[in-house]
């Protein structure tokens, strides 16, 4: 299976795992940077990190139009299903995963925190892992800031690293060289920067740094921009 990686702007991604189409906190139609709308973006699985609205997104209206299964902790996957009707949905928490068609989900832990956009209280946010069925481990950290455990995830063997780089909210630049110091990936692609002036990055700053002080190729996406991995 091939797995290709298209940024969306903010933190979201349109990952094409074989045949499926796997979305990550999909915030398209407020999302100034994103490069395809909610209305026609293809999803069979939606992947959340945590319950704030730029990542949460559109979700509901994409799950309602495709069918898509969305995976997420417990208390955001059941406001899913119990306020808004979604009905394919699985409720994980912290550490746990799930056996999918396309490979294995697992949530990670995170650094911040997560409330739905109607005010309802989002569990612990998290990080999402995936392993695919050919054994590709991608790692998206959602909201965070780096934590040591990152090292843990490192031991995993991680092929491709989605970080944070946008600051204010999440880590800064600083931040996400000590994240790749400890995850080691082979690829890390940066996201949650340039969406908003409070997140406004020098991300070719950022990309030449990793080159210099890190082991990890950093590859920098436009919005609509694929990575594929080899
Ligand atoms: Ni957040
Ligand atoms: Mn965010």
């Amino acid at each position: 299976m091939t797995v290709s990686v298209t940024w969306l702007g903010h933190s979201a991604f349109h990952l094409k795992i074989g045949d499926h189409d796997v979305l990550i906190d999909p915030y398209l139609s407020e999302n100034p940077l994103a490069p395809v709308s909610a209305d026609e973006v293809a999803a069979s699985f939606i992947l959340l990190s945590h319950g704030h609205g730029d990542h949460v997104g559109d979700t509901i209206d994409i799950a309602r139009r495709t069918g898509a299964m969305v995976v997420a902790n417990n208390e955001i996957a059941t406001w899913c299903r119990d306020k808004h009707g979604i009905q394919h949905v699985h409720t994980l928490n912290t550490g746990g995963g799930v056996e999918l068609p396309f490979g294995r989900v697992e949530l990670t832990i995170a650094h911040h925190s997560s409330q739905l956009p109607d005010g309802t209280y989002g569990g612990q946010p998290n990080g999402i892992l995936i392993v695919t069925g050919e054994g590709k481990t991608i790692y998206h950290a959602g909201d965070t800031t780096v934590f040591q455990e990152m090292e843990l995830i490192g031991r995993r063997g991680v092929d491709l690293a989605m970080l944070p780089i946008g600051d204010y909210y999440t880590m800064g630049i600083d931040g996400s060289l000590q994240a790749i110091a400890l995850l080691k990936p082979k690829v890390v692609i940066p996201m949650h920067y340039n969406t908003f002036d409070a997140i406004a990055q020098d991300v070719v700053t950022w990309a030449q740094r990793v080159h210099n002080e890190t082991d990890a190729q950093p590859v920098v996406l436009d919005p609509g921009g694929t990575h594929t991995l080899s």
